[in-house]
């Protein structure tokens, strides 16, 4: 690859994901690109860039969506979802026992493993049973990692990290070597392909957003814009979960971490509910 190629994509990317290409090697960015290659019948990555500078956007989109790092798995980082289930979701509970309605949005959800954690531990808690309604969304910009994570199913790889063995003998049937989430969960989630640069117009009053793991890869200016959205969707009183490497300090002033090491967030010169605080 030529490097004004390789140029041209970072700046694509960017423009299109936020995401920064960094330096990887050409092999890296062509092993990437191969899938793309052989869907749009291309013989290799130079003709695949200088299709893309004519500005199919079909082509555009693969090629963003192919160079996401979809890296997950379930309860990543346990000590944030712990944090989430002893200390914001009660908090929660009791800011919310008027209306029983929580909408929870898992922002950057690649195959599923965030929001079906988020819907395991819900379920845990009998939420559902209890009469309470919940709106978990959960959104990719990666349209292949939302229909895996409609589907629902994992490899034995995917469920022996962080899983713990009794969510999986709870929530999940094995059959043909895969493992499947409940049906009961799987219904608990709405997916969507949605990019973070996009409009938030369609999201509101959202009580918990976990966007973890994804801020990392973009440019201050990016993160910054992303959190000022963030802000304006999540409810006076909710939370903002981060992943460890990220923080809103020196980003944005809506929002202040409860702790150094779980990501926990709420708004600024919000009074920290005790229970939250742990
Ligand atoms: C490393 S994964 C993190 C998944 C999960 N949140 C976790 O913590 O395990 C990052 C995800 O962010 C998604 N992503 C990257 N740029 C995005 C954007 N601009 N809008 C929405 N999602 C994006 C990628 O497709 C990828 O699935």
């Amino acid at each position: 690859m030529e490097q004004a190629d390789i140029i041209y994509l970072a700046r694509m990317l960017r423009r299109r994901s936020g995401l920064l290409l960094g330096q990887p090697k050409t092999h890296a960015i062509e092993s990437r690109l191969a899938p793309v290659m052989r869907r749009f019948g291309f013989k290799d990555v130079d003709a695949l860039i200088r299709e893309l500078r004519h500005g199919r956007d079909a082509l555009a989109r693969a090629v963003t969506e192919a160079m996401t790092t979809n890296e997950s798995s379930f309860f990543r980082d346990r000590a944030a979802f712990e944090r989430f289930r002893d200390a914001v979701l009660p908090a929660l509970l009791m800011q919310r026992a008027a209306t029983r309605r929580l909408r929870i949005w898992s922002a950057a959800c690649a195959a599923g493993q965030e929001p079906y954690s988020i819907a395991m531990i819900l379920h845990d808690r009998k939420l559902l049973a209890e009469g309470w309604t919940i709106d978990l969304i959960a959104t990719d910009l990666n349209s292949e990692m939302i229909a895996r994570a409609e589907l629902g199913v994992y490899s034995h790889f995917e469920v022996q990290r962080g899983l713990p063995a009794r969510s999986l003998a709870a929530h999940f049937n094995q059959a043909g070597g895969v493992w499947r989430i409940n049906e009961s969960l799987r219904r608990m989630v709405t997916f969507r392909q949605f990019n973070l640069l996009d409009s938030f117009g369609w999201l509101d009053d959202i009580d918990v957003v976990f966007c973890r793991n994804v801020l990392m890869y973009f440019d201050p200016k990016t993160k910054a814009h992303v959190l000022d959205k963030i802000g304006e969707v999540l409810a006076p009183d909710g939370y903002l979960l981060l992943g460890p490497v990220e923080t809103s300090q020196g980003l944005s002033n809506d929002f202040a971490p409860t702790d150094a090491t779980c990501g926990v967030h709420v708004k600024a010169g919000r009074a920290l509910p005790r229970v939250a605080m742990g």
